[in-house]
């Protein structure tokens, strides 16, 4: 398949093409302010087949589904709690997807098999301008093989599925970086399944209390039942293995300057590049004072060790406050929760 490349800055029928393929049950890229999501027609079982096709997706773990605006919920979802008004007058459009019990309009290979669905009303325009000129809700994961870590340039989209569908739409890097923050409102209290551009902070200021699941923060057995059927997978992984090194970025810094070998590879902050040898592949991922930029950096440095002969990569991680708890999370999955902690007490 000839993967076409879809530019609306410069090309005025590339939403319209793009509509066209998905209303005919395609699968295109498309830009988010999250990541690049990977989308086909919710409704349609075949289209949506493909989307786990594509990636190489496992079929027990659910897609989310995209709308262009608040009143498309009711289509979708069996009931609309206050709170999910609540949230989505604060933080949609915007990162944050909604868990809800589901209606029969979305049929179950999209809902991976739950009676619940994920609903997300994007803020990056062309994603809504799609969403609309296709005239469906879209079902997107993010636009990455099952693995490797997400799309944030219509490029690394190319790199993991050209060939393998209709198109991709360049909307440009991605603002935000890291995916959306997923919140449960199916049980009795609000539940964080998966950090990300609304802070667990942000939720709390709407809902309250909001109970976090364990799998953001250590690794789950591959046999256990999770919420998020997601959360269970090795993911956002670099092919060499990674191992994180968690303290201030002096410590960390100095942690992994005495501990390099000859192949290492080390994903830091900008302001700790310079310590380490030139000759090292050192791959940063923004300051260690802006949180945003290292979200909006995270996958691109992920990725670019893949095309180096390192053979185990040491990264630095942010503490897990604010936006910083969804960039920790994606590290610590890329390193299957392999942590040295240097902040812990010492006997
Ligand atoms: O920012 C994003 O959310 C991006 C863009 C494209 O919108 N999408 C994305 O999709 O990250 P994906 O499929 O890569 O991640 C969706 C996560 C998975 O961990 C999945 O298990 C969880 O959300 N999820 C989706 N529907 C769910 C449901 N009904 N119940 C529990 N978890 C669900
Ligand atoms: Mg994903």
């Amino acid at each position: 398949m000839n993967t076409l490349l879809l530019t609306p800055d410069t090309d005025p029928h590339a939403i319209a093409t793009a509509a066209s393929l998905l209303r005919r049950g395609e699968v295109v890229g498309i830009p988010t302010e999250t990541v690049y999501g990977l989308a086909a027609d919710a409704r349609n079982v075949d289209a949506v087949h493909r989307i786990f096709e594509a990636k190489g997706r496992p079929q027990d773990n659910p897609l989310i589904v995209h709308i262009a605006d608040f009143e498309q919920i009711y289509d979708i979802a069996a009931e609309v709690p206050p709170e999910a008004k609540a949230l989505a007058d604060a933080y949609w459009p915007g990162p944050m997807t909604i868990i809800l019990p589901k209606q029969g309009t979305i049929p179950m290979v999209t809902s991976g098999g739950l009676n619940t669905v994920g609903i997300r009303l994007p803020s990056h325009p062309m994603a809504r301008d799609i969403i609309r000129a296709a005239g469906v809700p879209l079902a997107a994961p993010s636009a990455n093989l099952s693995g490797r870590p997400s799309t944030t340039t219509a490029q690394h989209v190319m790199e993991d599925l050209n060939g393998k569908i209709a198109a991709v739409v360049d909307g440009g890097p991605c603002a935000v970086g890291v995916e959306s923050t997923v919140i449960s409102l199916c049980g009795d209290t609000p539940r964080l399944l998966r950090p990300g551009g609304i802070s667990l902070e942000q939720l709390e200021a709407v809902l309250g209390t909001v109970a976090v699941d364990r799998a953001l923060r250590e690794k789950i057995d591959d046999t256990e039942k999770v919420s998020a059927p997601g959360m269970k997978y090795r993911h956002y992984a670099p092919k060499a293995p990674v191992t994180v090194v968690f303290g201030t970025p002096a410590q960390s810094a100095a942690y992994i300057s005495a501990h390099l070998g000859e192949h290492s590879g080390v994903l830091c902050f900008d302001d700790c590049a310079a310590q380490f040898p030139s000759g090292l592949t050192v791959c940063t991922f923004g300051r260690s004072d802006d949180e945003a930029e290292q979200a909006r950096e995270v996958f691109d440095a992920l990725r670019c060790f893949d095309s180096t002969d390192v053979t185990e990569i040491f990264a630095q991680c942010p503490p897990a406050t604010g936006i910083g708890l969804a960039v920790s999370n994606r590290i610590k999955k890329a390193a299957g929760f392999h942590v040295i902690d240097l902040t812990e007490d010492k006997p």
